[in-house]
């Protein structure tokens, strides 16, 4: 009985796995834990590839050119469809007064403190959605742009060529940057937020990243990447987070202790509000942003690591 009970659990588990979130209420089973465990990396999760990798394959690669029609599609839907390119962006933040906005919209919710990884990737995983809704690829992944090395830290050629309007990629508010100029070295520094070992708390990773890469990158390319309330405006500001959600699970796969603040029942439920393709609004906690593969069916193509529960031994 409970061996049949744990079989029905773990196909369950494996239908779960392969095509979307595992609930925290699951995980927290340490029956499912178990399997969990076991089958940790054997999910098809999507892959979130390096934007410079894909454009110098073919400057005009699948994902790329994916990215771009479901840019212009959304683009085109008013700002009222929460599917749209305005709504998604105004979710971060938006100078449009409350008195418009529409019914129930989750706009101006970005955090930019206690919750700054977990709300941010929550917002990716909704907005990837939409994205592989609107492209119509089942398979896509956002790419993420990785600025540390040297050749790649002038903006993805995509993103400022042609140079105009036609281009969905295109955004004209980007001083210094769109005619090719590169981000710092300074910048773009990821060593040194990879070194705390706690997540939480001053001077440890999460306050770390959001220093450097993040809140320099943004100032640095500036125009609507400068402020909150445009910054979603931006098509590079998603790959932009995809390299910082990015550098979260780099952290973790250091090992050495580094594990995601679960302890914390702050951080683990407090509830945040999006919207899936489907135009309904959804919730998200910490708990369900923990493990990439095994909660929202992704990956990225570097570091390739499951992380188990727990953290990486090392
Ligand atoms: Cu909520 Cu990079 O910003």
């Amino acid at each position: 009985m409970q061996r049949r009970d744990f079989l029905k659990g773990a196909a369950g588990l494996i239908a779960a796995a392969g095509s979307g979130p595992v609930s925290a209420q699951e995980l927290n089973n340490p029956r499912n834990l178990e399997f969990l465990k076991i089958h940790w990396c054997y999910g098809r999760p999507k892959l979130r590839q390096n934007v410079y990798s894909l454009y110098n394959s073919n400057p005009n690669h699948p994902i790329i050119q994916a990215y771009r029609q479901a840019v212009s599609v959304m683009k085109g839907r008013p700002a009222s469809d929460p599917t749209s390119w305005l709504y998604q962006a105004n979710i971060h933040g938006t100078n449009t007064p409350a008195g418009s906005w529409p019914p129930g919209a989750p706009w101006s919710t970005c955090d930019h403190g206690f919750h700054f990884l977990s709300w941010h990737r929550m917002y990716l995983y909704f907005f990837e959605r939409i994205v592989r809704a609107a492209c119509g690829d089942p398979d896509f992944a956002l790419p993420y742009w990785d600025y540390a090395p040297a050749a790649n830290r002038t903006l993805p050629p995509p993103f400022r060529n042609p140079n105009n309007a036609t281009n969905p990629l295109w955004d004209g508010t980007r001083p210094g940057m769109n005619g090719g100029g590169a981000l710092p070295a300074s910048a773009v520094d990821s060593t040194t937020c990879l070194v705390p070992l706690a997540f939480l708390g001053g001077g440890q990773f999460q306050g770390a990243v959001q220093g450097t890469p993040h809140n320099v990158v943004h100032g640095t390319i500036g125009g609507n990447m400068g402020g909150f309330n445009t910054a979603g405006q931006d098509p590079i500001f998603w790959l932009h987070h995809c390299n910082i959600d990015r550098l979260w699970e780099k952290w973790l796969a250091q090992g050495g202790g580094r594990v995601n603040p679960t302890a914390n029942t702050t951080w683990m439920n407090t509830n945040f509000t999006f919207v899936d393709e489907n135009k309904n609004f959804v919730q998200m906690s910490g708990a369900d942003v923990l493990y990439t593969i095994n909660q929202l069916n992704y990956q990225y193509e570097d570091p390739r690591t499951c992380v188990p529960p727990g953290g990486i031994i090392s």
